[in-house]
């Protein structure tokens, strides 16, 4: 077949009016055919995305290369990084002869260069501390990452509703343990007024599971200052995207944790997102490596919230892209959402293996090209076959890439560079403290001892009641409390529009 014509047929495939990042140049037979690029639109960027490949076959450094595009077109990342393998996309790279031929075969120009970078972290580890506060994670979520019943998760649901109502913040573990506590002992009886009884086996089952967390190193998670979303849509002073890695390394053996997390990250994204116009490009870009950790253990439930919130999440310009070994770790509703999709080499090991190529190749655009099956087994290192949604979200023709490689290290970063880093970061500044603002703790230890001093007519009520009445303006725990509580009506709303959407399709 001529290789003119396979030119003009992927060049004609992969032309952007608008503009758009260069992946790589196309291959035929194995060869590069020079001035053949694979240009992905950044209209389609937000339309999701898939990076397959067993081990060692180049899915990270095409991360790498995809997050170095978007963050000199503008537009920052953040980077799920579960191996810990990312943090070299910091500093330039070195030229070695792979790189320059691989470049001088697919005629792209190579420089080196390093990238703006934040680390964030969920635990001790070095960088910004993301938290969140109970308030904030929900009730759907609580329940969720403590692994309850139906009959645990609705008390839970109930000491949330109690909070709201009181206006009482939860900001950390300790706060729920005392709301928990109170609901069942001192509290009692205006619990049962409002709510109905609550049994103390209920709550001690619970707060066995909230040890049971407080092992896991929850504790540090929850609590405040609380990470601002908007802290990841950053650009530095020459017009370059953060590339906001996130290193989750020792998150691997908990992935009810870290997939609970996802998903109150992304549903708070939604929530704080406006809805984009046609702006005609992504406002953040999120890669999920270890992709199947998510999808592990997660109910059917989970499964239908996450594939609503991709659906959604689309319209706020937030393109999301799964990383794994193999496309099948992927639930096909959500697989079914992805537009760019980058396939990396599969090994036919055993029966079951090719049976996986098999589905694999299948799920791709036909060609008269490729054999795909057989090619997938055959593609090299920084090696893929793509194909994206077009300008107009239409599949482009399936093409063999050869991926451009990074202009930044191929490697990590040392302890000393990471240091650095950190030491001149703003925003690990700005999260570093851990504040104990006034909540569900201290107001319920006061309520208490202020029902002991005083006579049984003097309720702890009416003078909570009283005090708010007192201040017209409100203090500035009052207006953290305030923001708490909406956000958290708000996060709660959100879950409520996917329920009606989830209910919606199920009838359907
Ligand atoms: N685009 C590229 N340009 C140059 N070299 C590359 C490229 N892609 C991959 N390589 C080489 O291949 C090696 C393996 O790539 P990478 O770490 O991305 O694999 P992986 O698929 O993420 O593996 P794992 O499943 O183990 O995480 C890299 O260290 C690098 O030497
Ligand atoms: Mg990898």
């Amino acid at each position: 077949m001529s290789t003119n014509k396979f030119s003009d047929y992927i060049n004609s495939g992969y032309s952007c009016k608008n503009d758009y990042i260069t992946l790589g140049g196309a291959l035929l037979n194995g060869e590069a055919i020079p001035n053949t690029h694979i240009n992905i639109p950044l209209k389609t960027i937000n339309r999701h995305g898939l990076i397959a490949g067993a081990t060692g076959t180049g899915k990270t450094k095409t991360i790498q290369v995809f997050s170095e595009q978007l963050s000199l077109a503008g537009i920052p990342v953040l980077m799920m990084d579960i191996k810990g393998d990312f943090s070299g996309i910091a500093v330039p790279g070195t030229e070695n002869d792979f790189i320059k031929k691989r470049h001088q075969d697919i005629v792209l120009p190579y420089s080196t260069q390093g990238f703006p970078v934040e680390f964030l972290t969920l635990s001790e580890e070095k960088g910004v501390r993301l938290r969140a506060t109970i308030t904030e994670f929900g009730p759907i979520f609580f329940s969720r990452i403590l692994d309850l019943n139906d009959i645990q998760s609705g008390v839970v649901a109930v000491i949330f509703k109690y909070c709201d109502d009181h206006k009482i913040p939860l900001i950390d573990l300790k706060d729920f343990k005392k709301v928990l506590q109170y609901a069942t002992d001192q509290g009692k009886k205006e619990f049962e007024a409002e709510y109905g009884r609550i049994s103390a086996a209920t709550t001690g089952a619970i707060l066995r599971k909230i040890i049971e967390l407080e092992h896991q190193g929850a504790t540090t998670f929850f609590g405040e200052l609380s990470f601002d979303i908007e802290d990841l849509m950053r650009v530095n002073q020459e017009g370059l995207g953060y590339i906001n890695i996130l290193r989750l390394t020792d998150i691997q053996d908990k992935p009810k944790l870290f997939s609970t997390f996802m998903l109150s990250l992304l549903a708070e994204v939604y929530q704080k997102m406006p809805e984009q116009g046609d702006s005609g490009r992504p406002e953040l870009v999120i890669f999920i490596d270890e992709a199947h950790l998510i999808f592990d253990q997660a109910t059917k439930a989970l499964q239908d919230q996450i594939e609503t919130i991709i659906k959604l999440i689309r319209s706020k310009g937030i393109g999301i892209y799964f990383i794994t070994q193999n496309p099948t770790d992927i639930p096909a509703g959500v697989l079914s959402q992805l537009g760019l999709k980058i396939q990396h080499a599969l090994r036919a090991f055993t029966a079951n293996d090719r049976k996986a190529i098999k589905l694999t190749a299948e799920n791709y655009p036909l060609s008269d090209y490729y054999k795909t099956a057989e090619d997938l087994t055959k593609l090299g290192t920084g090696e893929a076959f793509v194909t994206a949604l077009n300008e107009k979200g239409i599949p482009t023709p399936l093409a063999a890439c050869l991926m451009r490689s990074p202009m930044s290290r191929m490697d990590i970063l040392t302890n000393q560079e990471i240091d650095l880093l950190i030491a001149n970061s703003k925003l690990v500044k700005k999260y570093e403290q851990a504040i104990d603002n006034e909540s569900a703790y201290e107001i319920l230890t006061a309520k208490i001892e202020a029902a002991e001093s005083e006579n049984e007519k003097n309720s702890a009520k009416k003078s909570n009641k009283a005090s708010t009445k007192n201040s017209d303006q409100p203090s500035a725990t009052q207006k953290a409390i305030i923001k708490t509580v909406t956000s958290a009506t708000f996060i709660r709303g959100v879950f409520g529009i996917l329920s009606k959407v989830l209910g919606g399709s199920k009838k359907k």
